[in-house]
């Protein structure tokens, strides 16, 4: 068995990387916006946050490009099926909240209406929303949530990893990891 392809795996920590980027400015503009300070740092970390998130979404849709068109590397004999039909059911809910989360700010700031991002770019309204304050603050509501059920999740993910790569020692981890691909037993 290999690794994943260099594409992927790049795909795969530059999305790691944006996470948190997306949490700490999500998680600061907020804070401002609550104690009213609506200055141009407040509408930089909005704009940051809506532009990179929304970056985040389109590469998504690019792993879930690579994902349908190439077959995963086969994991270590030494996994069991319990393993792996765990493995398979968390990595299937990660793709589907790294999805809903954007979406769901992309739907909110559409429905707000706040599109825009940085240096004046406006981002595209989603098709079929409306403009409904109401409803905006329902979307950012469940977004907020999800975002906190998706690091939740990530936590869960990063354990699992470290475990492989420090206790297991089985090349689970090896084969996202950048640099040469690697054999697993
Ligand atoms: C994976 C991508 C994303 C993650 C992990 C993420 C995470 C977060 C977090 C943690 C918060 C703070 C929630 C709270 O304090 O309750 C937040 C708020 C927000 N996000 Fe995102 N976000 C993402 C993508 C997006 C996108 C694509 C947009 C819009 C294009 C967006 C727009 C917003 C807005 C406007 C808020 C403030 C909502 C409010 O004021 O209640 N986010 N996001």
């Amino acid at each position: 068995m290999t690794s994943y392809r260099p594409a992927q795996r790049l795909l795969h920590w530059f999305v790691a990387l944006c996470i948190p980027i997306l949490l700490v400015l999500g998680l600061w503009m907020t804070a401002r916006a609550s104690a009213n300070l609506w200055d141009d740092q407040t509408n930089l970390l909005y704009g940051l946050h809506k532009a990179l998130g929304f970056t985040v979404l389109w590469l998504m849709l690019l792993r879930l490009f690579f994902k349908l068109r190439t077959a995963a590397p086969a994991y270590p004999a030494s996994l069991t099926p319990i393993h792996i039909l765990v493995a398979k059911s968390m990595h299937g809910l990660l793709y589907a909240l790294l999805f809903a989360v954007p979406l769901l700010g992309w739907a909110g700031v559409t429905a707000y209406p706040a599109l825009i991002t940085v240096a004046g770019y406006h981002l595209p309204a989603m098709p079929w929303v409306t403009q409904d304050p109401a409803l905006a603050k329902q979307l950012f509501e469940l977004h907020g949530t999800l975002a906190f059920v998706l690091v939740a999740l990530i936590v869960c993910h990063v354990a699992a990893a470290l475990g492989h790569l420090l206790f297991k020692r089985d090349g689970v981890f090896e084969r996202m990891w950048p640099g040469k691909s690697v054999k697993t037993p």
